[in-house]
């Protein structure tokens, strides 16, 4: 048996299409502002796929970048100004910043209102108390999936493995609301396995290739990647591959590839999330 593929990149189509539809009833056309502090060439990257994607489905987009030698202060007074700007429905500034700014203090400074990237205090405060209002893109990506393609949820046994603030503690959120039954393992997790393995819904997000073998997973159990690890291979040739080893595609019922899985729905997410903050400020 072969698991049933769940590909990322028409699932993000589906979320985005709801998104465009969403913002054609606004009064306005919704426009994301994208922060970024120096040229990691990662963040380039990403922001780079970001405001493209924007421009795609019709969003207004606009990238601001400060250098890396830029202080705490300047980084602050900038997030400000486009809290207070009418024009801006959504800010998100591109982590991670470089080491002499204090993330907490950037994350507390953007308007909650505008947060699309659901990271400030108060999002996360109402994402816990269940009441989930702009929440982290990666996670609510994962949760779209699984609804789009009629996952059972309610009453199942979902184990989360990596304990982060960008994917794996508010994914535990999330799930929680979706009654899921929920544990979050970890990197001191004593015998993972037994955990894992206990998995009807199975989520890797810790970023070390292929951690999760198929003596890990339960058949049938429902396995969703979330790293994206780049290797070389013996003739140097790199390659990008998932936390989850690809011979559990043998066991699992349905399983997310790397790429074309979560990468492409985190984007849609926070397209839609954009949206989602224009009809918050449209209220
Ligand atoms: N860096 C890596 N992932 C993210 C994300 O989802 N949001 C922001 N702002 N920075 C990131």
């Amino acid at each position: 048996m072969s698991a049933r593929v769940l590909a990322g990149p028409p699932t993000a189509e589906a979320l985005l299409r709801d998104a465009a539809q969403r913002a054609g009833r606004l009064p306005a056309v919704p426009h994301l502002a994208i922060v970024r502090v120096g040229e990691d060439p990662a963040s380039v990257s990403y922001v780079r796929g970001k405001a493209r994607k924007a421009g795609e489905v019709g969003l207004r987009s606009t990238v601001h970048v400060l250098p890396e030698t830029a202080s705490q202060a300047e980084l602050l007074a900038l997030i400000a100004a486009l809290n207070t700007d009418d024009d801006v429905n959504g800010l998100l500034v591109q982590l991670p910043l470089p080491a002499h700014i204090a993330e907490a203090a950037v994350l507390h400074a953007i308007d909650p209102r505008k947060d699309v990237d659901g990271f400030h205090p108060l999002n996360v405060g109402e994402l816990w108390a269940g009441r989930p209002s702009l929440t982290p893109c990666t996670p609510a990506g994962i949760l779209f999936l699984l609804r789009h393609h009629a996952i059972p949820l309610s009453g199942t046994r979902a184990v989360i493995v990596g304990r982060s603030s960008l994917v794996g503690r508010p994914l535990a959120a999330l799930l929680l609301e979706a009654d899921a039954t929920v544990t979050v393992a970890h990197s001191r997790t004593r015998d993972l396995g037994s955990v894992t393995r206990a998995a009807d819904l199975l989520v890797v997000a810790v970023g070390q290739p292929g951690l999760i073998t198929p003596d890990m997973v339960k058949p049938g159990a429902t396995v969703i990647d979330v790293g994206i690890n780049r290797v070389v291979d013996a003739q140097g040739k790199g390659h990008l591959v998932g936390d989850v080893h690809p011979d559990v595609a043998g066991v699992a019922g349905a399983l997310t590839p790397v790429p074309g899985g979560v990468g492409p729905l985190t984007v849609a997410q926070l397209l839609a999330n954009t949206v989602h903050a224009a009809e918050l400020q449209a209220a």
